[in-house]
């Protein structure tokens, strides 16, 4: 959008992740390849991690009060169980460290109204009813863009339907920086792909698998059991040709490369190694094998998930502790906002 404005290298930054999951229920394999797989490879010595359960977002549709708390602890159980490690990254509430809203509000300022009525996320979840959806709802990209800049994050691990919120993200730090003359916020990186950054339904390879289908067939939800998980797989929709050994053998066969894709994030391989290997096989051979793939990653997550949801207070212990080292690094970033923007901090 500003692209002719210098804008501050990365290189002049910490190296540091930060990512988000809505707690507003059900989550399901494409959260899992999409995004927290994603954030677990990214817990290394390349990069200080920060993933928040991003609640404040949540509340943008109604949430029973009882069951966001719930789900606040039942996504920090499978971020642990998923193998993010408290002592490597940070973990913590969105709601826990009040400078993602406060430096909500400067964006609030900074983005514009053009640039939100072009977010499709808002158009196809306020749906025809627009009038009727929350403020929140709309201003719902200036906060995520907080999240990510109150940390100077400088890549943001998520699947593809998140790309124009990053975007967006991109366009407020180039204009505050523009507005206020400073090369203060990073141009955040996102990083989105692998064979599975867009999960799709199992019933329909055009559409993304999601929580908020009304078929419980279309997903593979992380607390499914074993014999629930080899139902839906093998129930999943498909084409009667057997699978290429090209990937442009499945050009126009949706539900095939869902297939293909899933089972090679699920292996850590590429589209192309699995088809070497599969291409000329029938659903038939091919289902059994993405079934037993499919368990044997699964199944440990889902149960590691049910261990830890035992002890509420460990969970919240963990939270509590990854709000205090989160507001450590952001507290002094939002101060010096409020300085470059010229709020008087008496
Ligand atoms: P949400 O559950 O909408 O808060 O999404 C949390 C994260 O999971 C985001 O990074 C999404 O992009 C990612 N995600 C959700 N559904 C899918 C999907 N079907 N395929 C890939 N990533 C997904
Ligand atoms: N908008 C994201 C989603 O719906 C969740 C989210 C909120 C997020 N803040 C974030 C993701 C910051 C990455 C970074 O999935």
């Amino acid at each position: 959008m500003t692209d002719a404005v210098q804008t501050p290298s990365l290189d002049n930054f910490t190296k540091r992740v930060f990512s988000g999951i809505q707690p507003s229920g059900g989550l399901t394999l494409g959260n899992y390849l999409g995004a927290v797989k994603r954030f677990v490879e990214m817990q290394n010595d390349d990069f200080e991690t920060i993933y928040c359960v991003v609640d404040q977002h949540a509340i943008t549709v109604w949430q029973n009060p009882e069951d966001l708390r719930f789900r606040t602890r039942e996504i920090a159980a499978f971020f642990m169980a998923s193998g993010l490690d408290p002592s490597k990254s940070i973990l913590f509430n969105q709601s826990a460290v009040p400078e993602h809203a406060q430096l909500g509000w400067i964006f609030n300022c900074v983005a514009r109204m053009g640039w939100m009525q072009r977010m499709t996320q808002f158009k196809d979840k306020a749906g025809k009813n627009a009038q009727n959806a929350s403020l929140g709802l709309f201003g719902y990209p200036a906060l995520m863009a907080a999240d990510i800049l109150v940390y100077h994050a400088t890549h943001v691990p998520v699947g593809d339907d998140q790309k124009q919120h990053l975007e967006l993200t991109r366009d407020i730090a180039i204009k505050f920086n523009h507005d206020y003359g400073v090369d203060f916020f990073p141009v955040t990186e996102p990083v989105i792909g692998g064979p599975a950054a867009r999960v799709m339904s199992l019933r329909d390879g055009s559409k993304k698998m999601s929580k908020s289908d009304p078929s419980d067939l279309s997903r593979i939800n992380m607390s499914d059991d074993a014999d629930t998980i080899a139902k839906k797989l093998r129930k999943a929709k498909t084409d009667p040709d057997a699978l290429p050994s090209e990937e442009v053998g499945l050009e126009g066969r949706p539900e095939a490369r869902n297939l293909v894709a899933i089972y090679a994030a699920l292996g850590e391989e590429t589209v192309e190694t699995v088809l070497r290997d599969v291409g000329g096989k029938q659903f038939s051979e091919f289902k059994p094998m993405l079934v037993e793939r499919a368990v044997e990653k699964l199944s440990p997550i889902s149960g590691e998930m049910n261990r830890l949801m035992q002890d509420g207070a460990e969970i919240d212990r963990v939270l509590k502790e990854g709000s205090l080292k989160a507001r450590a690094i952001a507290e002094p970033i939002l101060r010096k906002t409020y300085d470059i923007v010229g709020m008087l901090q008496p």
